[in-house]
Parts: C-alpha cells; sequence; structure tokens
C-alpha cells in the first residue's frame, strides 16, 4: 500500500512545522518538494538530516516536468500543498510572484496530479488525496458585528495574495466538479508558533521588543485576527487529510480573536517577564503607530464548527499559553532567527517600515 506523501513549501513555517509533527504522528516518507525562497529554511527540517523516511527537493511547483517525474518515482498517496507566496504586504509591494507561485503553481500541481492519479488501480485512486492549504482572507472583511466566516461565506478576497489563493482554491474546486479528483480545501486562521518568518506580525515584535525597537502597528491597531497556535492546524490538517469528505472545504480557527493592539502589548508584558532590561523600561512604552497597510482587512473570524462537528476537531491551546510557548521559542532560538535575518530581509523591512514614516 502507498504511504509516502508529498508535501510542498514544507521548508516555511506552518509547511515545516506540519512536516515534524507528521514525523512523530504518522511516521511514513515525507518528500518535500520547496524552492526555499527568503521564507524557506531547510534548517527548520535539520533534525531528520539523518532520517531516510524525509527527502528534501528544492524546486519550483511551477515546473510541470519536475513535479510529474516526483509524482512517478515516489508514488505518493497524497499531495499536501503549502506552497505559496504568504505575506499579505509583499504581495502589495510586488504582485507578480503570488500570481505565479499561488496560482499557476496551484494549476501545475493540479494537472500533474491529475495525470498522476488517472492511471492509478481502482483501490489507489479511491484513496488518493489532494490536500490544499488555504487561508480564511478569501472571505475578505467583516464587521464588528457580522458572523463568523463559515464554509458558505462568499468569496470576497481584498489583497493580492487574498486574490491568488481565491484563485487557487476555485482552481482546486474545478478540478473535483470536473475530474472528480479527489481534494480537499482548508481555509484557516492566522497562525502563529515556533519557526514563523520575523516579516509577519508576532515574531516581528517579539523580536524589536527583545531588542529595544519599536513594535510597529499599523493604523489604530484596532484590526482583528482569529489567532492559532500552528500545532493545531497541523493536527486539523492531518483530521482532514484522513477523515475529511472528498471535495469539502473546512474551516480551522483558534476562537481567539484578538485586536493587533492587545496581541502587541501583550507580547510586550511577556519579554518584559521573560527577558527584563531595566535599560529599556516597559517595552509597551516603545510601540509605534505607523502607516497602515492600503486596504486592510478590518476584521476575520473562522465558524469552526463543521470541522468540530464531522471530525472532533478543537484547538487545543489556549491563545495566552501558545503566546507565552512562542516568545520562550525565540529567545531560545537566536541563532536561528540570525540564520533567517539575510540581507533580503534586512532590505524588505527597510522597505516596509521606512516608507511607514510614524503617525
Ligand atoms: P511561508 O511563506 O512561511 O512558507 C512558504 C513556503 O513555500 C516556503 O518554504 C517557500 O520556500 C515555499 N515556496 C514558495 N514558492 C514556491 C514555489 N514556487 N515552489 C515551491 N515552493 C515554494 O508560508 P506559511 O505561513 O507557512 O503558509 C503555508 C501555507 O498556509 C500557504 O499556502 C498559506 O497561504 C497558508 N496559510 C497560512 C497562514 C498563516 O497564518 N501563516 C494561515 C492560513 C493559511
Ligand atoms: O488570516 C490568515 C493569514 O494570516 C494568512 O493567510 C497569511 O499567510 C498570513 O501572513 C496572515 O496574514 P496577515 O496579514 O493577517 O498577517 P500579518 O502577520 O502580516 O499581520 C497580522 C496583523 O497585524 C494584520 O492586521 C496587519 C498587522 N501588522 C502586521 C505587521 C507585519 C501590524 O500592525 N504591523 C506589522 O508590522
Amino acid at each position: 500500500m502507498r504511504d509516502t506523501i508529498l508535501v510542498t513549501g514544507g521548508a516555511g513555517f506552518i509547511g515545516s512545522n506540519f512536516v515534524l509533527s507528521w514525523m512523530e504522528s504518522v511516521g511514513s516518507r515525507v518528500i518535500n518538494l520547496d524552492l526555499l525562497t527568503y521564507a524557506g529554511n531547510p534548517a527548520n527540517l535539520s533534525s531528520l538530516d539523518h532520517d531516510t523516511r524525509y527527502l528534501l527537493v528544492r524546486g519550483d511547483i511551477c515546473d510541470a516536468e519536475l513535479v510529474g517525474s516526483l509524482l512517478r518515482e515516489h508514488q505518493p498517496r497524497a499531495v499536501v500543498h503549502f506552497a505559496a507566496e504568504s505575506h499579505v504586504d509583499r504581495s502589495i509591494a510586488a504582485p507578480g510572484a503570488f500570481i505565479r507561485t499561488n496560482v499557476q503553481g496551484t494549476f501545475v500541481l493540479l494537472d500533474r496530479a491529475k495525470a498522476y492519479w488517472s492511471e492509478m488501480s481502482a483501490a489507489d485512486r479511491a484513496a488518493f488525496r489532494f490536500l490544499h492549504v488555504s487561508t480564511d482572507e478569501v472571505y475578505g472583511s467583516l464587521g464588528p458585528a457580522d458572523p463568523a466566516f463559515s464554509e458558505t461565506t462568499a468569496y470576497s478576497p481584498n489583497s493580492p495574495y487574498a486574490a491568488s489563493k481565491a484563485a487557487s482554491d476555485h482552481l482546486v474546486r474545478a478540478y473535483y466538479h470536473t475530474w472528480g479528483l479527489p481534494v480537499l480545501t482548508t481555509n484557516c486562521s492566522n497562525n502563529y508558533g515556533p519557526f514563523q518568518f520575523p516579516e509577519k506580525l508576532i515574531p516581528l515584535v517579539i523580536l524589536n521588543a527583545l531588542e529595544g525597537k519599536a513594535p510597529p502597528v499599523y493604523g489604530d491597531g484596532m484590526n482583528v485576527r482569529d489567532w492559532l497556535f500552528v500545532e493545531d492546524h497541523c493536527t486539523a490538517i492531518r483530521e482532514v487529510l484522513e477523515r475529511g469528505r472528498v471535495g469539502e472545504t473546512y474551516n480551522i480557527g483558534g476562537n481567539s480573536e484578538r485586536t493587533n493592539i492587545e496581541v502587541v502589548r501583550l507580547i510586550c508584558d511577556l519579554v518584559d517577564e521573560m527577558s527584563p532590561s531595566p535599560a529599556t523600561g516597559a517595552r509597551r512604552n516603545l510601540i509605534t503607530f505607523v502607516k497602515d497597510r492600503p486596504g486592510h482587512d478590518r476584521r476575520y473570524a473562522i465558524d469552526a464548527s463543521k470541522i468540530s462537528r464531522e471530525l472532533g476537531w478543537q484547538p487545543a491551546q489556549r491563545f495566552e499559553d501558545g503566546l507565552r510557548k512562542t516568545v520562550r521559542w525565540y529567545l531560545d532560538h537566536s541563532s536561528w532567527v540570525e540564520s533567517v535575518r539575510t540581507g533580503a530581509y534586512r532590505d524588505w523591512i527597510a522597505q516596509n517600515y521606512t516608507e511607514r514614516l510614524a503617525i
């Protein structure tokens, strides 16, 4: 029986957490296809360096020949598709890469997966799955009293990133309806935890607070996100992969809506507690409001009742506990932090924040 899975983007934040937790819980072979862009870091998986169950292939999901040959050679029972350009601010600065990887790349994967799947035996065809990892941002922005996003909420993406993910979700759906490819789609809220690249809010604020630099808050800081600890997301993906109904989408969220300013203040207090610096004083006092993100979605909230009802999944981690663990992880992994803060990272920080002069 086939037991290998092909993971794309497994060297990124969620992908590397997924591969590590897969090895601990399921333990079958993983082929990780990752282009190793600025966001991909093979060191996240260095604990698997000598593990014969794990293979990293550096390559592009847009490369149809490579994708086809990996499927033929390794005969996976599933594709778990994380690879993407994932940062909203970068999609506003330079959208082209988002269309290429998120739309064209997903198309290539679907197309090659369909060719591979159509040549399998009936039993293998029935067992095969293509799991597409997507985002709540496809649903757009909520008002303060609106009900949370459900699987039937109309798509209304507002950033080039969200639009590219929405397009990829539609392609996944089309491959199911047109050809019966056994797909699953998950739409998840904001993740946080170990190995998140420090251009995203939570690791950026942890590191700025630690280093006595101003944590930058866009606009009035009252935008709301629903935070999910990354391990909980990985558990949900495994549940959907094994027991989700083919052709369905599942929303995944943390039941942890917080305003950005609440999150930033909480991080400042945790850093004060875990790494006191009398010279810096209370890190809250460093918080700086900066120019807002264009088209900044005001509120995201996930109704995760479908995955709870059908698969019994619930987030295990309380936000305040998960945040504490995350701050601890960044304090304990300064060499990882230094290894990812390359010249390209510094250029991005300079570009994004110099033009957001304090307001
Ligand atoms: P990330 O940016 O940390 O990692 C993306 C990975 O994809 C990197 O390893 C990168 O090298 C790889 N990659 C990029 N382009 C590629 C290409 N053309 N070919 C092969 N590999 C390529 O992203 P993340 O935060 O781990 O997100 C993973 C997935 O989960 C994405 O699809 C994202 O849309 C989705 N998602 C993320 C969140 C979140 O809060 N981070 C929430 C919901 C959904
Ligand atoms: O909702 C799921 C999405 O969450 C994922 O699909 C994306 O891949 C992921 O990057 C994330 O998108 P966000 O735009 O919500 O995440 P980010 O960490 O960039 O920002 C979180 C919030 O914090 C958002 O309201 C913008 C704000 N922010 C962000 C940065 C980087 C700030 O106030 N200051 C900052 O410096």
